[in-house]
């Protein structure tokens, strides 16, 4: 643990980055001491507005200098897994942006690292920290919705095309966290996608989930859009949300459902509409990229793990990799196995939970199709 001032770098000063050298420089505490790029204008830029910060385009510099605490990440994601792992062999604590990194293979190495050390392992999934998706949390937590029954989610733009990535790999990380934040790990994903513009780069995706609990899941994903819209709707038993992260009232809970009514006779089902109140709860107005930053920097003071953990990330990525193994099989679905930490717990879970497990509703062919698929591997 660290009594004195915490000495941070920030790596990759491109479109991200220096959004974390912001939120960095604002923490307490904490000092930025090196900025590292490999492009010479973009260190340039950042150096003019943080004069106190050295400036490197060498990473070996970073990893040699044993002022420097820890290190935060906001270079392309196929850099992720080896510059993480180098500075966790440095002894160096590590925040990486999101996803933690480009297979579970690579995830479950970097957290086999950092444990092995004792060092904080981070991805920044930025939305665990977001007020909005914090009050959800909540409301999910204290029962306020009832059984949710299911949930929609839209997040679509127009761009940014990337030739190397594709729009889930780009953007399901997103709402990946967020459920695995709200409702844990689903027990299956499918999807399809295709490739509009650009030969091979998925560019708008359709990505179903289910849970144990019986809640489904539909995430829409699409750089082709002719508006920005993040929206996402929960539909429980006793009460609906509206999460629009574009509005100036991001959250909003509706007293709407459908109640049945004690039946008079035999097989008769009577239902009554309730149309209640609509409720702007207040929010925080905390900037989620600080909170996350600071949350950082105190699981290393404290010794604890962050909210946004590196199991959090290695789940993600095995819901991307569980979408992608889907597109593979034409939208057949995937089940999902248990997540590190509950395979440890119960080592026998797996053959215990092989195939897919039946969803109401969920048709009995889709559950075959999924048995009969490789699940994807808990490293
Ligand atoms: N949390 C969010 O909402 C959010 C938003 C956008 C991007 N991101 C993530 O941020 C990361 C970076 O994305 P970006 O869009 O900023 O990429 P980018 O390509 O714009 O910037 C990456 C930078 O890293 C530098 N770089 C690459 N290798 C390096 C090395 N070995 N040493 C030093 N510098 C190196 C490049 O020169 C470049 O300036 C990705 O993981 C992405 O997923 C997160």
């Amino acid at each position: 643990m660290i009594g004195r001032e915490m000495n941070l770098a920030v790596v990759g000063l491109g479109y991200w980055g220096p959004n974390l050298v912001r939120a960095a420089v604002e923490l307490e505490d904490t000092h930025v001491h090196t900025l590292c790029d490999t492009d010479a204008d973009r260190l340039a830029q950042q150096g003019r507005r943080y004069s106190s910060a050295r400036l490197t385009n060498d990473y070996d510099e970073v990893l040699a200098d044993d002022e420097i605490d820890a290190i935060l990440l906001a270079t392309p994601i196929v850099t992720h897994h080896n510059l993480a792992l180098r500075a966790l062999a440095a002894g160096k604590h590590v925040f990486v942006e999101k996803p933690l990194a480009n297979s579970t293979a690579e995830c479950a190495e970097l957290i086999e690292a950092a444990d092995d050390r004792g060092l904080i392992l981070m991805p920044g999934h930025t939305f665990l920290y977001s007020p909005p998706v914090v009050k959800i949390k909540e409301m999910l937590d204290s029962d306020e919705l009832g059984e949710l029954f299911f949930l929609t989610s839209t997040r679509v733009n127009l761009g940014i095309h990337q030739s190397d990535s594709s729009v889930i790999r780009d953007l399901a990380p997103h709402d990946f966290s967020i459920l695995h934040y709200w409702l844990g790990q689903p027990a299956f994903v499918r999807a399809i996608a295709r490739d509009s513009i650009v030969p091979g780069t998925m560019d708008v995706a359709f990505i179903d989930l289910g849970y144990d609990s019986g809640t489904l899941v539909r995430i829409e994903l699409s750089w082709l859009a002719p508006t920005k819209l993040r929206r996402t709707v929960l539909a429980g038993r006793r009460k609906m949300v509206v999460y629009d992260d574009t509005s100036n009232e991001p959250v909003r809970v509706f007293d709407r459902g459908v109640d049945v009514i004690e039946p008079q006779s035999y097989g008769e089902h009577r239902l009554a509409y309730r149309v209640g109140d609509v409720l702007s709860p207040r929010l925080d107005v905390d900037e989620p990229l600080r909170v996350e930053l600071a949350d950082f920097v105190d699981s290393i003071r404290e010794g604890r793990q962050p909210r946004s953990s590196a199991r959090v990330g290695l789940d993600v990525v095995r819901m991307v990799e569980a979408a992608e193994t889907s597109l593979h099989y034409n939208g057949a679905p995937v089940a999902l196995d248990a997540s590190l930490d509950e395979r440890r717990r119960s080592p026998d879970r797996r053959r215990s939970h092989s195939g897919m497990p039946l969803l109401r509703g969920a048709s009995a062919d889709a559950a075959e199709a999924a048995s009969m698929l490789p699940s994807i591997p808990v490293q």
